[in-house]
């Protein structure tokens, strides 16, 4: 039995079933114990999943080359990449590697932010990064940058996928959300629903009547409309994850001038309620296989849910942000070699095959899309900038 399973039951024992994503996040994120702070190779043939990053460094490449245009296009100097979601380091290094000798012009204005809130993380990036240590910063959380205050492009790969997820039922009786949380069963994870406090107070109680709200994490999905709700089957399960939305409204706070984009397997909100998708689209991976049982073992197996790319657009646009597009992986990439004046970006077979695997609809290239935001640059500050520099 690990550790790691000992505080989650003690926890349960103490406070009744807890909220899924209180187990998710402790099940990835527990320091030392949760999956993400466990293994540095999750990913690729030896771990558990692959990404595009895993795929060879023609991802890191692509994005190097089009980051370099966005880049240019920003006034004044220094200007920003910064990653979040880096875990290895690897995609940083891609990129990096591929700018210092490719794009002088960018590379000696650039600062490398990477931004990683665990210790042991950000020792597997410094060591992986070493040998472009002037260049690269570490931040453990949005709250050290100043609003405004990247000028270039924020991104991610796989990182709101990653983020833990309320998974709420739907209660076709009481036409109302439920959280399911996760309780025990002798010394087995199980599901529970977790009574609200409507539930829990008798209706002859002061106080319990519907004027108390529902979980917070249910109203998120408020404001559907109410003809789908009146066909929506009773037992309907979904995800919803505020910590992505807060994540990408702090990201867009944060952005003075230039792009902040997101590569996951995601959906539009809409899609999320369809009759495929009943039973939500939380998963657990384990060396490359479906794991059945998401409860099971926790810190051994990576979670994963679908990310909502039409909570994140809102968010963004609330942040003054403009959307330019959210394209499926294969077409943004293409449209990278397509527009890429020297043509030399696939030059080589090994290049030929990972561009094959990023963007064939089979493969990556449907699978993955990209949410891509933009703020411009405000007249004022411009100025500002050219006047001192
Ligand atoms: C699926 S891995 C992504 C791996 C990598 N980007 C790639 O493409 O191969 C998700 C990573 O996001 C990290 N992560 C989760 N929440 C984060 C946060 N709030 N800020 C930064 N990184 C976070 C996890 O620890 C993990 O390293």
């Amino acid at each position: 039995m690990s550790a790691l399973s000992d505080i989650l039951r003690r926890e349960i024992r103490q406070c009744g079933p807890i909220p899924f994503a209180r187990f998710m996040d402790r099940a990835l994120y527990c320091p030392e114990l949760g999956y993400y702070d466990r293994f540095a190779n999750t990913v690729g043939r030896a771990g558990d999943y692959f990404t595009s990053v895993s795929v060879g460094p023609l991802f890191g490449e692509l994005l190097a080359r089009q980051f370099a245009d966005w880049l240019a296009a920003v006034p004044g100097e220094p200007r920003h990449l910064v990653e979040a979601g880096a875990h290895d380091g690897q995609l940083a290094h891609d990129l990096l590697a591929w700018l210092q000798r490719n794009r002088p012009d960018v590379w000696n204005r650039l600062e490398y932010w990477v931004l990683e809130p665990s210790t042991r993380r950000q020792q597997w990036q410094r060591q992986k990064l070493a040998e472009f240590a002037p260049q690269v910063r570490w931040l453990d959380a949005w709250e050290r940058v100043a609003e405004r205050a990247v000028r270039g492009v924020i991104f991610s790969n796989e990182l709101l996928d990653a983020m833990p997820v309320h998974r709420l039922g739907w209660d076709a009786t009481a036409q109302r959300w439920f959280e399911w949380g996760v309780g025990l069963e002798g010394d087995r994870f199980v599901w529970r629903r977790i009574l609200d406090r409507r539930e829990q107070a008798p209706a002859s109680a002061p106080g319990g009547t519907a004027e108390v709200p529902s979980s917070t994490a249910s109203l998120a999905l408020t404001g559907l409309p109410a003809e789908l709700l009146a066909v929506l089957p009773d037992g309907f399960t979904t995800e919803v994850c505020p910590q992505a939305v807060a994540w990408w409204t702090q990201a867009a706070s944060r952005l003075g001038a230039g792009r902040l984009l997101t590569f996951d397997y995601g959906l539009r909100g809409e899609e999320f309620l369809t009759p495929e998708r009943s039973e939500g689209t939380l998963r657990a991976y384990r060396a490359h296989r479906l794991c059945r049982d998401v409860l099971a073992d926790p810190g051994a197996q990576d979670l994963t849910a679908h990310v909502n790319f039409s909570a994140l657009q809102a968010a963004g646009e609330a942040a003054g942000l403009s959307t330019e597009g959210c394209w499926p992986q294969g077409v943004f990439l293409t449209r990278v070699v397509q527009t890429d004046p020297t043509a030399s970006a696939i030059s080589t077979p090994a290049q030929a095959r990972q561009f094959q695997t990023l963007t064939h609809p089979e493969q990556l290239g449907a699978r993955f899309r990209v949410l891509v935001q933009s703020r411009a640059e405000e007249r004022a500050s411009h100025s500002s900038i050219d006047s001192t520099g």
